[in-house]
């Protein structure tokens, strides 16, 4: 197993990924423009695992130079409960807190459970007195 860097030229193995994961939400901001312009804007927090030359997990994170932000943690079903996923997030908040990002925030589907699982495990608080509020500004109603 091996971890690197997520670079826009992973992009058609990690659709195939996400589209094979229920608990990931695929959006017009998942487009291959969305996530190179992601990548050039939060560079080295995002990244990849790869066993024999096949992308099996990926996490994107950034942040807004107050909180990160985690996205599209997902791991291919036949390599799960194995820690990808855990030693990706712990890369994605090493890179966080080198930048002085300590605290960060990870929207999950409510009915994800086994997604919910994972934070709640690794002592992730759920935000209960928060209720989220989106605006699309644009004619898309899927951004
Ligand atoms: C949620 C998700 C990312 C977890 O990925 P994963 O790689 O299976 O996660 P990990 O292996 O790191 O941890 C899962 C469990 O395996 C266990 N585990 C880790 N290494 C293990 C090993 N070597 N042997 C046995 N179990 C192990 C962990 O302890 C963990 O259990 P715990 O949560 O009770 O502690 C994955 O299920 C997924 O892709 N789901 C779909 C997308 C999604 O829902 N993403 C999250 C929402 S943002």
């Amino acid at each position: 197993m091996q971890f690197r860097s997520m670079e826009v030229l992973d992009y058609d193995a990690m659709i195939s990924l996400w589209r094979d994961c229920d608990g990931v939400s695929l959006r017009d901001a998942d487009s291959i423009d969305g996530i190179e312009r992601y990548l050039k804007r939060n560079p080295g927090f995002s990244f990849v695992a790869i066993v024999d030359d096949s992308l099996v997990g990926t996490i994107m994170a950034g942040h807004d130079a107050r909180r990160g932000y985690i996205q599209h943690l997902a791991v291919a079903n036949r390599m799960r409960n194995t820690g990808v996923a855990a030693k990706l997030l712990e890369r994605s908040l090493a890179a966080l807190k080198a930048e002085g990002i300590f605290k960060s925030h990870v929207h999950v589907l409510g009915d994800n459970a086994p997604g919910r699982r994972f934070w709640e495990n690794r002592g992730w608080m759920q935000r209960a007195e928060i209720v989220m509020y989106s605006y699309i500004n644009g004619d898309s109603k899927n951004t």
